[in-house]
């Protein structure tokens, strides 16, 4: 799509294709250094590893506009070190974070003109995707890779923008399990999301908030974030135990809390019963695309729980401004979380 046919005020969350994409190959126990290539299909065996046995992974970025026009990404660094680790975990070989970097940001550059501009909230989204492309057949790792980086214009992921949305707490399904890939960001952990969100949005959720496998009793978290609740003026989220995505925005938002806030922050098992107890007065989701998300309702089966009248908390909408001002660079980078991009 042409930047000039894209309104940028009303943006959601949908594929939109931009012009230039980054590509990488590995093979014969090498990288390659990479290039840029106009966005567009490649070839791929039918005996490919990713397509036949899931090995692929991916990133979740965004690079934002400044009020003066900057082009700033937040922790990449992250990024890369995370994504190395569900490398590990899919038996893919290992790349160099600064290499990451540098990709991300020629890509960036090259589709500059689809960033949204900093007055309509929005962001390009960035998808690092790294595949197994050799062929297989016996269920082993693939001996060539493609490393691809491509780019969307977004704007909320949840349609409601900075709104409450409605969750419902499910026992039927399970996200991840202990010893499986639930901390890594695999492919295949979001195809088996796909058929829960389907069904929860027809009884008019948003998203599940998925369980722990091993006792259907303590929060993981929200399919594609990570969960926080306030309970007794406490921010509390579902402590790291190898089932829950380990959220960028996480980490930055137990910073903020403790650092900026002076709250007590607390990683713990949260039981979904804490969630109906009125110490708990306030809850959100944290990601990339959701950024901080308000939770208006939780539900379990006829238990309706409704925070704040449906209304952001608090804390919540605190938390939200401090973030996106940083990554903005509406107030000064202190944690040194900005990378900017110069061309
Ligand atoms: N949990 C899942 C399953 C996700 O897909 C994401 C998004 O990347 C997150 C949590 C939040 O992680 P981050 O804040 O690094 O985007
Ligand atoms: C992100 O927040 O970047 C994610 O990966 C969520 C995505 C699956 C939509």
């Amino acid at each position: 799509m042409k930047e000039q046919d894209i309104d940028f005020y009303s943006l959601g969350f949908e594929f939109i294709e931009t012009k230039t994409m980054f590509i990488a190959e590995y093979k014969n126990g090498k990288w390659e250094d990479g290039k840029l290539v106009p966005f567009g299909p490649f070839e791929i065996s039918p005996g490919a590893c990713v397509l036949n046995y899931g090995q692929g992974i991916f990133e979740g970025m965004k690079a934002l506009k400044t009020k003066d026009g900057k082009i700033v990404l937040f922790r990449p660094e992250e990024n890369a070190k995370r994504m190395n680790k569900s490398a590990e975990r899919l038996l893919m070989p290992s790349f160099d974070n600064t290499w990451f970097i540098k990709a991300v940001k020629e890509v960036v550059l090259a589709n500059q003109e689809y960033i949204p501009p900093y007055e309509s909230g929005g962001a390009l989204y960035i998808r690092p995707l790294y595949i197994g492309t050799g062929p297989i057949l016996g269920v082993a790792p693939a001996t060539e890779y493609k490393f691809i980086i491509f780019t969307v214009p977004v704007g909320p992921y949840f349609p409601e923008g900075f709104k409450a949305i409605d969750l419902e707490i499910s026992k039927k399904y399970t996200r991840a399990a202990p010893g499986g890939t639930g901390s890594t960001k695999t492919i295949c952990n979001y195809a088996g999301t796909m058929k829960p969100a389907k069904e929860t949005k027809e009884k008019g959720y948003a998203q599940i908030i998925y369980l722990d496998a091993s006792n259907m009793e303590y929060i993981d978290e929200v399919g594609t974030a990570n969960f926080f609740a306030v309970i007794d003026g406490k921010i509390v989220t579902p402590k790291l135990k190898g089932t829950i995505l380990p959220g960028i925005t996480r980490k930055s938002v137990l910073e903020l809390a403790s650092k900026k806030l002076h709250l007590e922050v607390f990683e713990r098992d949260i039981s979904y019963k804490e969630l109906f107890e009125n110490s708990c007065t306030e809850a959100f989701c944290s990601g990339t695309a959701a950024v901080i998300t308000p939770i208006g309702s939780v539900t379990f089966e006829i238990n309706k729980r409704i925070f704040n009248n449906g209304e952001p908390g608090e804390i919540t909408s605190k938390l939200y401004e401090l973030l996106t001002e940083i990554q903005r660079l509406d107030i000064n980078d202190e944690f040194d979380w900005i990378v900017k991009i110069e061309s």
